[in-house]
C-alpha cells in the first residue's frame, strides 16, 4: 500500500495520517499534540469513514487493531488511542472498559457520576487511581509501533472543572490541588497520559515522513 496524498492544481501535495478515533475529546488532543509535523492530520470520519472492530478488554490490542483498520481501509497511516481510568478502590476498573463503564445509553457526565456513586457505597476504598493511553502508529506499509503513558492522581469527590473531556472533572493529578478539567490544554498535554504516549510515539511518525516525503 503507498503513502496516500492529497492536494490539487496549485498545491503542494500532503502525506496523510488517519485518527482512529470518533471520540471529539480524544481527535482533539491527538491533533493537538500532533502538530507541526510535515503530515495532514485528520479524523477517520472526515477521510471517508472506518468501520472499526469490536474492542475488548486490552489498551494494546484495541490500540493495534483500531490504528490497523483505519490504515487498511483508508490506504494511508493512521493512530489509535486506546485508553482509559484506573481506579485502585475498583480493583482497578474500569480500564479499557472506560467508554462503556455503567453500561449503555450512559453520556460522559453519566459514567463519571456512576463511578463518584460505585466509591461512596465503599467509604474506605482508595481513591488513587491513573489514566491509562496506549498509542499505536500503522504506516501506510503495515509497520506498527505501540507506546503507553500513565498519569497517576486520585478521584474527587465531587466534579471540578469544564475543560477536557470523559472523567477529567472528578481527577486530580498528582502534584495539582485541581481537577484535570480546570487545566489548559497545554497543561494537560504536558501530564497526561495521552500527552506522554504519543511524545514517546512521535519520532515514529517523524521517521516514517521523512523518508515518505517526495
Ligand atoms: P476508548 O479508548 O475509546 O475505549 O475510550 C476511552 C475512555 O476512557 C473515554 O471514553 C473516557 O471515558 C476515558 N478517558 C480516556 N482518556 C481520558 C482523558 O484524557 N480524560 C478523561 N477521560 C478519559
Amino acid at each position: 500500500m503507498a503513502a496516500r496524498r492529497v492536494g490539487g492544481e496549485g498545491r503542494l501535495s500532503r502525506l496523510v495520517l488517519a485518527l482512529a478515533s470518533g471520540n471529539p475529546g480524544k481527535l482533539r488532543e491527538i491533533q493537538s499534540l500532533l502538530s507541526g509535523l510535515a503530515i495532514e492530520v485528520r479524523s477517520a470520519a472526515d477521510l471517508g469513514g472506518v468501520d472499526f472492530p469490536e474492542e475488548g478488554d486490552q489498551y494494546v490490542p484495541n490500540a493495534i487493531a483500531k490504528a490497523h483498520a483505519a490504515a487498511e481501509q483508508l490506504g494511508c497511516c493512521a493512530v489509535a488511542d486506546d485508553s482509559g481510568l484506573e481506579v485502585e478502590g475498583l480493583d482497578w476498573a474500569p480500564g479499557a472498559l472506560s467508554a462503556r463503564y455503567g453500561g449503555p445509553g450512559l453520556d460522559d457526565r453519566g459514567r463519571l457520576e456512576h463511578l463518584l456513586a460505585e466509591l461512596a457505597t465503599r467509604p474506605d476504598a482508595s481513591r488513587r487511581a491513573r489514566f491509562v493511553c496506549v498509542a499505536s502508529f500503522v504506516s501506510s506499509e503495515g509497520e506498527v509501533q505501540t507506546e503507553r503513558g500513565e498519569c497517576p492522581g486520585r478521584i474527587l469527590l465531587e466534579p471540578r472543572g469544564e475543560g477536557g473531556f470523559g472523567y477529567d472533572p472528578v481527577f486530580e493529578p498528582d502534584g495539582f490541588s485541581c481537577s484535570m478539567a480546570e487545566l489548559s490544554s497545554d497543561e494537560k498535554h504536558a501530564i497526561s497520559h495521552r500527552g506522554r504516549a504519543l511524545a514517546r510515539l512521535r519520532p515514529a511518525i517523524e521517521a516514517f515522513v521523512s523518508l515518505a516525503q517526495p
